[in-house]
């Protein structure tokens, strides 16, 4: 059998998805039920910039199902610049039974995904962030159910947001994105978000109005405004995003009991207050929890045989 990669949420059906979520909720409840699983097994942890939840949720989730992780941080392999990342990847092939991979460029995670013989799961690209669009549509499915659900999403459009938008589609959840003119989401991400929708009677909205955007949301979810390797553009684009920012007169616009995410890690009092971030609203931690259940799941799924 032809090996499977995850680069992003659309390489996975919604029936797929909605197997993972089963599976990720078993691990939750039980989580060494399938330790063992992948013993023998070895993962690299390719990554080209830093990181808390995914690295160390991918670690455990290969130690309980009995497999094992190796980091390769950004001063280890140097992809790309050392040698090119078609051998690194033919070789880490003949070593290793997965790849999950952190890099600047899409390009680079796709080329190495080309390459490796072994499936490669996208940890994070400048472009996409498919573990944590999965993980926050887990999340969300667990507080909310199945059903119709109004996300908005305020601040920056970027990865996590792409991720996010191409999952709501495929599961028919609606999504309101609100931000500062110049920060769109990806047009090529929005054309193919909208076409899934389209087929899922799901939602999309994009404006340049925070207030709209979250009246009546169920969900408040927001990133960084200034994401890894953009850091060039912080002073800039400040001034533009300040209306952005997810305090409480911004959430006090929502429904009472909406529910506030954040991929983490979070830049407190720049896109997010303390005050909201440590409210009895704030999922951020559940969240962040689920990204081993869900990651479990996946590595259960691509490397599980
Ligand atoms: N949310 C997320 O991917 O966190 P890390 O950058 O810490 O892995
Ligand atoms: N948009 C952020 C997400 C971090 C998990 C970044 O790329 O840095």
């Amino acid at each position: 059998m032809s090996k499977r990669d995850l680069l992003s949420i659309t390489d996975l059906t919604k029936p797929e998805i909605e197997n993972l979520f089963e599976t990720a909720k078993v691990f939750k409840k039980d989580p060494f039920c399938k330790s063992g699983t992948l013993k023998s097994k070895s993962i690299a942890l390719v990554f080209q910039k830093p990181s808390n939840r995914t690295r160390v949720s991918f670690e455990v989730g290969m130690v309980d199902l009995g497999g094992h992780a190796i980091y390769l941080g950004p001063d280890e392999l140097k992809l790309g610049v050392r040698e090119s990342i078609k051998d690194a990847a033919k070789v880490l092939s003949r070593y290793l039974d997965g790849l999950v991979a952190r890099t600047f460029s899409h390009d680079d995670v796709t080329e190495l995904a080309k390459f490796a013989t072994v499936p490669v799961i996208n940890g994070l690209s400048d472009l996409l962030h498919p573990c944590q669009g999965l993980s926050d549509l887990f999340t969300i499915e667990e507080k909310c159910g199945k059903g119709k659900v109004k996300i908005s999403f305020v601040g920056d459009g970027n990865n996590v947001l792409h991720s996010l938008l191409l999952g709501s589609s495929i599961l028919g959840k609606d999504i309101f994105i609100a931000t500062p003119k110049g920060h769109e989401p990806d047009a090529g991400i929005l054309k193919k978000a909208k076409k899934i929708a389209s087929s899922n009677k799901s939602v999309i909205e994009l404006t340049n109005d925070p207030a709209a955007s979250v009246k009546d949301a169920d969900v408040i979810y927001t990133d960084v405004w200034v994401s890894m390797g953009e850091e060039a553009r912080k002073k800039k684009s400040f001034k533009k995003f300040k209306p952005f920012q997810v305090n409480k007169k911004l959430v006090s616009l929502a429904k009472k009991d909406v529910l506030i995410m954040h991929c983490l890690p979070a830049h407190r009092g720049e896109e997010i207050t303390d005050e909201v971030m440590d409210s009895k609203n704030s999922i951020c931690y559940d969240q962040a929890e689920n990204r081993l259940h869900v990651q479990k799941a996946i590595l259960l799924m691509l490397l599980g045989g």
